[in-house]
């Protein structure tokens, strides 16, 4: 059997045990703050297992993508060293929600290992509880005692993470040695002894201070490891030869060269398996939303690439490579996992950017590795800096021992091992608090949110516990879908609580407020939203709509959402793009949303079935968001956006007044972020750009006059400067009958300033003199004639200012004492200098 008819008869035979065939949810778990990833089938059934959350069915099976790469359930250092584990897989599963428990989950898995894939019974292994007779006697209708065991703990009772649903488990091994001499390797960590599935029974629920509580009701969990039944029906020693890794496999053997043996020890054979397991684990996670980054999720994913990064320069590779298995993946996997083929040009960017910057990376960590080598003390690297080495530029711990190696040094392992766990402790506790924050009772209610349509109701008081309300109805909007959650006012017999934060679990949604409540179960609540900052959100949210269009209508359809964030002050938005958003496209993205606000549309609202809503190709989907059975859509223009959206919206585009995107950035490789303000901030935003204007205005002013009054300064200085030369120039002068004749050019910016000067000259000259100053302004000979009081009649200025510019070209005139005049001739104006002392004397 191929692996798609093996997953298909699975999902066939839960069927015809009337089981409802759901789909896998996404790996990036949605609402659930003590998940990283979704690591179990169960994970999507947790409300139902807690006695919070319903659902129409009580039987459901379904093939769950999941990942395990930290805490509980792997130790993602293993994965491709050996063959049966691995960061991604897919876990087959069937539920009983109260309805059958442990005697049908055993003969159903026994019937479907047995008689319809005929696996040969004498290879079958069970375990059961310590404890767990019930179990141990249905297995014996089955097995005989010698292959049923009992285990404690550690390897029958199964638990999803720290807190959470879970209880006794019953796992099935298969034996694959050759004498059938398998069972004292039962949970021993080899490969000839496999669990291949598990039959939880569910009746407990962890609490975050450890205690066990019942639950309301029993239950039954199972999952099968796809891979591993995969290579048990195909045959195959290892999860790597089956049809689902071996053709990316093929494919690495295709591209470095090398050959694949199947041996756990063979180097090259690890990286190869190391490489298909973590493609698929990082294209996956990508399709469903997650990013490599620095923190949390985006942090692990990053270790994995750069996990399969280390392994396939191992095998040769120095340019990027991870990126290329892609479409093998999609061949194998593509049909059952259309999300895979829908982000493929997404997913390939991603891993290929990231690719690029950790070979970059390497050759950055060996270039400090070369610096603290040449600095070791004792031969030693110290764990120090092979710990600085590994946090601070991400280079493995292991290549700093190769290399330290092959220069003879050695590292310091212990230390930089306590300088790890010191690390990891840090992180742990800081996961740890983050968990307590959102402790909320397991109780549950429906709660009916009116928030669409109102912002203030009374609603009946359903359940109170210390600063914790829920009521039958509410118009508060919890986060979701980017968009946060509403705060405002509780108003509970005549007292006022503020509601700082809204929390929904199954139907339940529960308001959390500034200090506990009195018990007022049965009461009448006035439940206020705060309505300002609610428009706010509703008009960003909106807006948010137009903008994923109109950045599809500018940029290309290849836009998809990757994130958003819905706040009353402004909106962000992250998509797919590969080159920064130039300012012109900016432009033309901010004008298509207003011009879209100003066609005053409609905003239409509809709900429809998931199903319906996915035959209309035009309505947008973000892959990161849950949907349920019942979505709505919102239409602005049924040419232009529609979107699935459980969010708040305006009720005409118009609302949203005006629209401003603010910055453009990149978050990740191929990931763009766009925000932007509407409504008030943007008025908000041009009151501060006027005054920001007003103030640029002012400072003009004031760097005018200041140019002013330094020009002025300076002038005055040049004028007392040169008056400072007069002196000088009547010392010198000619004497003609006991006149001084002072002839001077000067240069200067006016004629004012040649009137002040030629004005000083004058009262230098004081009892018997004449000066005629010349200067060159804009191509043109000015000149002043002064002549001092006592002979002034005889010498009238103006007379004699009137025959020099003649030689000039010009004319002037003016009074006795003082007259102006210029000319075009500038040539002639060197002869005027040496001749004026004659005009005078012939006058
Ligand atoms: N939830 C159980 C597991 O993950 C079936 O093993």
């Amino acid at each position: 059997m191929t692996s798609r008819e093996i997953r298909q008869s699975f999902l066939d035979f839960f069927k015809s045990k009337q089981h409802k065939i759901v789909s896998s949810a996404p790996v990036i778990p949605y609402g659930d703050p003590t998940l990283l990833f979704t690591n179990a089938g169960m994970n999507q059934f947790k409300d139902v297992f807690l006695g919070i959350g319903n659902r129409d069915y009580v039987r459901a099976a379904d093939t769950q993508k999941c990942i395990r790469v930290s805490g509980k359930h792997n130790d993602l250092e293993e994965v491709g060293v050996d063959t049966y584990h691995h960061t991604f897989f897919e876990m087959l599963g069937n539920w009983s929600f109260g309805d059958y428990y442990k005697a049908e989950a055993i003969e159903w898995a026994w019937e479907l290992l047995t008689q319809v894939w005929k696996l040969p019974e004498e290879r079958l292994h069970a375990t059961v509880y310590k404890t767990d007779d019930e179990a141990y006697q249905i297995w014996q209708k089955y097995l005989p005692e010698d292959r049923i065991h009992k285990f404690a703990e550690k390897d029958n009772f199964w638990e999803m993470g720290e807190t959470g649903p879970c209880g006794p488990c019953s796992e099935i091994h298969y034996d694959r040695t050759a004498d059938l001499s398998g069972g004292k390797l039962v949970n021993a960590g080899v490969s000839e002894v496999i669990e291949i599935w598990n039959l939880v029974f569910i009746q407990y629920n962890r609490k975050s201070n450890g205690e066990l509580e019942n639950l309301a009701a029993t239950h039954v969990d199972t999952g099968m490891g796809f891979e591993r039944i995969c290579a048990v029906i195909q045959g195959k020693e290892s999860n790597y030869d089956t049809d689902i890794f071996m053709p990316l496999i093929n494919k690495l053997v295709e591209l470095s060269g090398k050959i694949y043996l199947n041996n756990e020890n063979n180097p090259d054979s690890i990286a190869m398996r190391v490489i298909s397991d973590h493609i698929r684990t990082l294209a996956f996670a990508i399709a469903d939303g997650a990013l490599p980054g620095n923190e949390g999720r985006g942090y692990v994913l990053r270790r994995i690439l750069r996990r399969a990064c280390r392994f396939a320069r191992n095998i040769g590779f120095s340019e990027p490579v991870i990126y290329k298995l892609l479409p093998v993946l999609i061949d194998t996997m593509g049909d059952e996992f259309p999300e895979l083929i829908s982000h493929q040009d997404t997913i390939s960017r991603i891993i290929k950017g990231e690719e690029v910057s950790f070979l970059h990376t390497l050759d950055r960590g060996i270039e400090i590795f070369e610096e603290k080598a040449k600095l070791a003390k004792n031969n030693e690297i110290s764990g120090e800096d092979a710990f600085i080495l590994y946090d601070t530029y991400g280079f493995p711990y292991d290549l700093t021992e190769l290399l330290a190696r092959e220069k003879g040094l050695i590292v310091n392992k212990s230390q930089f091992d306590i300088l790890m766990n010191e690390q990891k402790e840090r992180s742990r506790t800081s996961r740890k608090s983050s968990l307590q924050e959102v402790e909320i009772p397991s109780v549950s209610f429906k709660t009916k949110f009116v928030g669409y349509d109102f912002l203030e109701i009374d609603s009946e008081v359903l359940y109170v516990e210390n600063n914790l309300v829920v009521c039958a109805e509410t118009p508060f909007y919890t986060e979701s879908g980017g968009q946060v959650s509403d705060i405002g006012i509780i108003i509970l017999a005549g007292e006022t609580y503020i509601v700082l934060e809204m929390k929904k679990i199954a139907d339940t949604i529960f308001h959390i407020c500034d200090r506990n409540i009195e018990h007022l179960i049965g009461s009448i609540a006035n439940l206020k939203v705060d309505a300002n900052r609610r428009k706010d959100i509703m008009r960003n949210h909106s807006a948010t709509h137009l903008l994923h269009e109109s950045l599809r209508d500018v940029l290309g359809n290849h836009i998809q959402q990757a994130g958003s964030l819905v706040a009353p002050e402004y909106l962000r938005f992250d998509f797919n793009h590969f080159e920064k958003v130039n300012q012109y496209q900016l432009n033309e993205i901010e004008k298509l949303v207003n011009k879209k606000i100003l066609e005053n549309i409609n905003v239409n609202v509809e709900e429809k079935s998931l199903e319906d809503a996915k035959k209309n190709s035009k309505i947008k989907m973000f892959f990161g968001d849950k949907y349920g059975d019942t979505v709505r859509v919102i239409t602005m223009d049924p040419k232009f956006s529609l979107e699935l959206c459980g969010g708040t919206h305006v009720n005409n585009t118009s609302e949203i007044a005006l629209f401003k995107i603010i910055s453009e950035s990149s978050v990740a490789a191929g990931i763009r972020r766009v925000e932007a303000i509407t409504g008030k901030k943007v008025i908000e935003y041009i009151e501060n750009l006027n005054s920001k204007i007003n103030e640029l205005e002012k400072s003009k002013d004031t760097l005018n006059n200041k140019i002013k009054s330094l020009e002025k300064t300076i002038n005055d200085i040049k004028i007392s400067n040169i008056s400072n030369n007069l002196s000088d120039l009547i010392r010198n002068a000619e004497l003609f009958n006991d006149i001084k004749i002072v002839v001077h050019q000067i240069s200067v910016e006016n004629i004012d300033e040649l009137r002040n000067i030629a004005d000083n000259l004058r009262n230098e000259l004081a009892n018997s003199g004449i000066g005629l100053i010349a200067t060159i302004i804009e191509d043109k000979a000015q000149i002043v004639c002064v002549v001092t009081d006592n002979i002034k009649d005889k010498y009238p200025a103006g007379k004699l200012v009137g025959l020099a510019a003649k030689m000039l070209g010009g004319g002037g005139g003016g009074k006795p004492h003082l007259a102006t005049a210029g000319g075009k001739d500038l040539d002639k104006l060197p002869e005027l200098l040496n001749n004026f002392v004659d005009i005078v004397k012939n006058f």
